[in-house]
């Protein structure tokens, strides 16, 4: 029997290594919600929606109609890569511009309702493990297993600088810092699905965990639920 997994917890924790992984051990499906509202990001920032700072709200809502957003695998990797109608933008979501506006940009309900539902709609069939914000409180609120990811602002600080670095960004630590604590405050302060540890989800700090064993403990607890389930 098959089970849904809720990745949920604060940017650059590792959800997204450790949902693939379960996803890749379990033949389920994953799907990274956040990169769902990057591309909603990128195409306000296409749009020139997006200045100085500041966006056009009513617009974006105006033209959410026009954005389909989709996965594709890549063949070589395997990876399920973001499309923007029809256009692959994996590498174009991941730059510290898209993470400096993907916040206000999920604040609006009308973008989330629109993303929830589609979200809702992948996991109908179960086999999947999702990683967001709101995957345990509001996309998924029966989901078998919940997981809650924490690791302290430095830690995800420096783990998503060196990530930028290797991919040939030009940026600085501060400027990356500043951005992990921003998105923090956005991501649990907005009024519309705050990020917030649903309660029957289980908390996971891995400031100082291995990848490794942070994996084992969570299929361990993966595997007891669809035991549970047959
Ligand atoms: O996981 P990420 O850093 O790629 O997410 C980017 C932003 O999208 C994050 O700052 C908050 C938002 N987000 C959200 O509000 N709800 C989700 N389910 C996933 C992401």
């Amino acid at each position: 029997m098959k089970i849904t997994i809720a990745i949920d917890g604060y940017s650059s924790t590792g959800k997204s290594t450790v949902a693939k992984q379960l996803a890749d051990w379990l033949e389920y499906i994953y799907v990274d919600t956040g990169a769902m509202y990057r591309a909603v990001t990128l195409y306000a920032m296409q749009q020139g929606l997006i200045a100085d700072g500041f966006f056009d709200k009513e617009a974006l809502i105006k033209k959410l109609d026009q954005i389909k957003i989709t996965f594709t695998r890549d063949t070589t990797s395997g990876k399920a890569e973001v499309c923007l109608n029809g256009k692959n933008v994996e590498q174009d979501i991941r730059n510290l511009e898209v993470s400096s506006f993907v916040s206000p940009i999920a604040t609006v309900s009308e973008v989330r309702s629109k993303l929830v539902e589609q979200q809702q709609h992948m996991g109908e069939e179960k086999g999947i493990v999702m990683d967001g914000r709101d995957i345990g409180t509001v996309v998924f609120p029966n989901a078998e297993l919940k997981i809650f990811m924490t690791a302290s602002a430095a830690e995800r600080a420096k783990r998503r600088y060196n990530e930028l670095v290797e991919r040939g960004d030009d940026v600085n630590y501060e400027s990356v810092l500043a951005n992990v604590q921003e998105r923090d405050h956005i991501d649990t302060t907005r009024e519309d699905s705050p990020l917030v540890k649903a309660n029957d989800a289980i908390e996971i700090d891995n400031t100082e965990t291995n990848i490794d064993d942070q994996f084992h403990t969570i299929l361990q607890l993966a595997k007891d639920r669809i035991a549970k389930r047959i």
